[in-house]
């Protein structure tokens, strides 16, 4: 049952650098299914509910990975293994059946990364040729979440790294990078996720190489299963929890011309 939280356990927690953390969290007594740019609705007893993309996983064990910018997130950074919590999954629609072709290219900034990872493994293991590149502004972060990468994904990914304070990587934007990469590999499809001017910057630039990317959005999600209309796709007649969080850049146009 979709909109019903299920019991769960918090089974490792890693703070990957100063800014990310990854949290491991198993569902007690169930076996989940579910695909790249499907969430989570996380509830937190007595504060809030917040969703995150799935990251990995794991028969029924979820991976989260995350950046504190609020009481949610701070809770969240706290918590320790053994603690219990109430989670809605899967909700959304993954973006797998979307992607043309074999040759893939993901682009991330910040905590976009998350469901980039989980898209990398299952991409992978259906075949692809993966390039992952992820953008992030301080080079404190890059090289440990970068280390963190090449620990956890499948060695055939291609990663690189673009830090703004030219600290560590590529010097320059995601989507500087992705841009030159793209118009050297000439992928067969690009998907991204990231902060909603990271995502307008690269439509652009990848509508100038005739690619019409697939963008993960963000919008206000609270009961994640299409009842409350929260979660509207600003521009557009779409539902972010249920016809989202990704979706073809041609098809939601509006929602990149619509004021924040
Ligand atoms: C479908 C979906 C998937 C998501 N996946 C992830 C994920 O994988 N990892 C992750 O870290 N976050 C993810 N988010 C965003 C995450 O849900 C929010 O960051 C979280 O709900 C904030 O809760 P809070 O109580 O900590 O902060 P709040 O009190 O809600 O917000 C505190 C301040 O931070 C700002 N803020 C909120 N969200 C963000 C953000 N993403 N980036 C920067 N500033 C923000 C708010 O505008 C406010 O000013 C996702 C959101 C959606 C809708
Ligand atoms: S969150 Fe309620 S309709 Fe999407």
């Amino acid at each position: 049952m979709k909109g019903v939280p299920r019991p769960a356990v918090v089974e490792r927690t890693e703070r990957i650098s100063q800014t990310y953390y990854w949290l491991e969290i198993r569902i007690i007594e169930d076996v989940i299914e579910a695909g790249p740019g499907q969430f989570l609705v996380i509830w937190l007893p007595r504060l809030k509910e917040i969703p995150m993309s799935i990251a990995a996983l794991n028969n029924n064990t979820i991976s989260i990975f995350f950046k504190v910018v609020g009481k949610g997130t701070q809770r969240l950074a706290k918590l320790s293994p053994g603690s219990r919590l109430g989670v809605k999954v899967p909700l959304g629609r993954s973006f797998t059946g979307m992607v043309n072709g074999d040759k893939i290219m993901l682009v991330a900034g910040g905590t976009g990364l998350a469901p980039m990872i989980f898209a990398s493994q299952r991409l992978v293991e259906s075949g692809k040729q993966v390039v992952l590149v992820w953008g992030t502004p301080s080079s404190q972060d890059a090289e440990k979440v970068h280390s963190f990468l090449k620990r956890i994904l499948p060695g055939t990914v291609e990663v690189h790294v673009a830090t703004d304070d030219c600290g560590y990587g590529f010097c320059g934007t995601a989507v500087d990078l992705a841009y030159e990469l793209a118009r050297r590999d000439k992928p067969s499809d690009v998907v991204s996720a990231g902060p909603r001017p990271m995502l307008a910057s690269l439509v652009q630039r990848m509508r100038g190489l005739n690619i019409d990317p697939i963008v993960l959005l963000e919008e206000e999600v609270r009961c994640g299963i299409g009842m409350c209309g929260s979660c509207i796709v600003r521009g557009t007649p779409f539902l972010l929890c249920v016809d989202g969080p990704a979706f073809r850049y041609s098809s939601v146009v509006p929602y990149f011309e619509h004021k924040i």
